[in-house]
């Protein structure tokens, strides 16, 4: 999940990495480090997020024209200067980043100590600077002893390396991102497009165990299996703009992308669904594999199918190894990222048993858009906050179109037109929110509670507040309280009812009524008389379809997120212990 990047050409390669590690910094943010090779190699890093880091550290002071960058996810050893990315052999000569968890490490590191290699950090990255000295001392060709190494690497990485006196960046990935950015006179490798947009818009996307090597005008790219060089091929044109990955006045990306949705719900209702319907239209069973804020939308996804008359499941990628697979299955794989590491080996294992795949995601050229049969993207621009929040809806309106437009129902498709300017309304009282958000930021435990669609909501509304607020919110079927939960009802506790009118409403006021029994106090975010007539606290939805409100009710919940979250002090763009796009299993 860290975020990597390189750089050669003219110009003052640290400018450029610290500032493409800044637009990669919502990968991870426990620490972070250049190397710069000039006539040697010159290493600054650190514990701490990158604006931390600056107040010590002038990574100006690196002079050289090719260097590497890293913001670490931590995954082997504290977080502390010694662990942190780049990492060195033992000459100081082979500087290396990686993004991933080497699996074999334990057994390869135990090798090179018996060879006399010594270890300064607890890092399974900083093994594989050490296995190139090794394998550099049996082949002086650097770009094959890199392939040698890289070889002997079981796990996930994308690793970027230089060795000192050498014109040249190497790098290898698997099942990790890492992107490579053509540019005029000059060349880039990072983990995500954002990072090196300002620079170009034209990338190579590395393959599944394939290598790589730039120069400022050239690159060449391998097989890490036998060796061989590749074929070159022409880069793709991304249409994100640099624009599109800065906060442009906003406080937070967070609260940036939620208003977004007034756009990117429009945006993506224009995706093209056709080769998914193609594919789904020949599907016995359609499952759903995804994970976070993802899953929530397949769970969605499977309902709007079983309306449609469609047998359909929706799994967490994590969980679909334990063989829940019928024959004729098409496998949905929701991803924003397109490379949550669980999602795609649910999609390896589909493709294995004979399943097709149709991938639904938001990252061109991402691991997802590649190993898919067919795919759909949501096109809801470069999501940085940590957090999902348009990309949610952005699925969702894709996922509704797709299940519609199999369900030949154009009107409703054509009816999603109105979602944009109704988002719109909401968005428009924030301020509303952020009063409401006020009143509930000194409480601990939050329930939110729906039934029938809005359950999925609750679900999303629950996880937007844990991941950012850091307090307990759980969410629950409301038909189930009385199942259990009811026992943890206490005086004052907040109840957020997820209500839109809808033929489930009456029983949502029985359940709403059994949790002011217990002297919860709830707050209803509805449209329905019979529900704002029981709350203490209210938000006015406006009027939307049934079918379509997770749409829109998703937006307020993100909202009272985000302003709890600033409301205590926390940095709702990058949660602790969290990163975006979750690369590990
Ligand atoms: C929640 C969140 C995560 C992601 C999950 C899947 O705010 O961002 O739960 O939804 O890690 O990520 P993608 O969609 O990239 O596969």
């Amino acid at each position: 999940m860290c975020g990597i990047t390189g750089y050669i050409g003219p110009k003052k390669a640290s400018e450029i990495i610290l500032a493409s590690l800044k637009r990669v910094e919502y990968r991870g943010y426990d620490s972070a480090g250049i190397a710069v090779s000039n006539s040697k190699i010159e290493i600054m890093k650190d514990a701490g997020k990158i604006a931390d880091i600056e107040k010590k550290l002038d990574f100006s002071k690196l002079e050289g024209n090719m260097g590497i960058g890293h913001t670490r996810w931590a995954t082997h050893g504290t977080v502390n200067t010694q662990n942190a990315h780049p990492h060195t052999d033992c000459t100081g000569k082979i500087v290396l980043v990686h993004n991933g968890i080497i699996e074999n490490f334990a057994e390869l590191k135990e090798e090179l100590e018996e060879k006399g290699h010594k270890f300064s950090s607890e890092t399974d990255t900083e093994m594989m600077a050490h296995l190139l000295e090794e394998e550099e001392r049996k082949q002086p060709d650097f770009m094959r002893a890199f392939l040698a190494a890289v070889k002997r690497v079981e796990g996930s990485y994308s690793f970027v390396a230089m060795r000192q006196g050498d014109g040249r960046i190497y790098a290898a990935r698997k099942s990790c991102p890492l992107v490579m950015g053509v540019g005029k006179g000059e060349m880039f490798f990072a983990s995500d497009i954002p990072a090196v947009l300002p620079y170009t818009r034209d990338f190579v996307f590395l393959e599944e165990g394939e290598a790589a090597s730039i120069s400022a005008s050239d690159y060449a790219l391998y097989e890490v299996k036998g060796g061989k060089e590749k074929e070159k091929r022409k880069p793709t044109h991304v249409d994100w703009t640099p624009q599109m990955a800065q906060k442009e006045g906003h406080a937070h990306f967070m609260i940036k992308e939620i208003f977004e949705q007034q756009s990117t719900i429009r945006q993506s209702l224009a995706a093209d669904v056709g080769e998914g319907v193609k594919l789904l239209k020949k599907a016995k069973f359609i499952t759903t594999v995804a994970c976070g804020t993802s899953y929530y939308a397949g769970l969605l996804f499977k309902e709007m199918l079983r309306q449609a008359g469609r047998r359909s499941d929706c799994v967490l990628g994590s969980e679909y190894l334990s063989g829940i697979y019928e024959r004729d299955t098409i496998v949905v794989a929701v991803s924003q990222s397109g490379e949550t590491a669980d999602t795609l080996n649910a999609v390896r294992y589909a493709k294995e048993h004979g399943a097709s795949v149709l991938g639904i995601t938001n990252v061109v050229g991402s691991s997802l858009s590649r190993e898919a049969d067919a795919c759909i993207y949501i096109g809801a621009g470069p999501e940085i906050a940590v957090v999902a929040t348009k990309s949610f809806t952005s699925q969702l309106v894709v996922l509704y179109k797709l299940a519609l437009t199999l369900a030949k129902k154009k009107d409703m498709v054509e009816r999603m037109k109105d979602l944009s300017a109704i988002a719109e309304i909401v968005l428009s009282k924030n301020e509303e929110i952020r009063a409401l958000a006020e009143k509930l930021a000194a409480k601990k435990d939050f329930f939110f509670i729906g039934r029938g669609l809005s359950f999925p909501v609750a679900l999303e509304g629950a996880l937007k507040l844990k991941e950012i607020t850091y307090l307990h919110a759980e969410a629950y079927a409301a038909g189930e309280l009385k199942h259990g939960p009811l026992s943890l009802l206490e005086s004052g506790i907040p109840i957020i009812a997820i209500a839109p009118s809808d033929a489930s409403t009456p029983k949502l006021v029985s359940n709403i009524k059994e949790c002011k029994a217990r002297n919860a106090s709830v707050f209803a975010v509805s449209d329905s008389d019979a529900v704002l007539r029981e709350a203490e606290l209210k938000f006015v939805m406006p009027q939307v379809d049934a079918v379509f409100a997770p749409i829109i009710y998703v937006i307020p919940l993100q909202l009272l997120a985000y302003h709890m979250a600033v409301k205590l002090g926390k940095d709702p763009d990058k949660p602790r212990n969290l990163a975006k796009s979750v690369t590990v299993e």
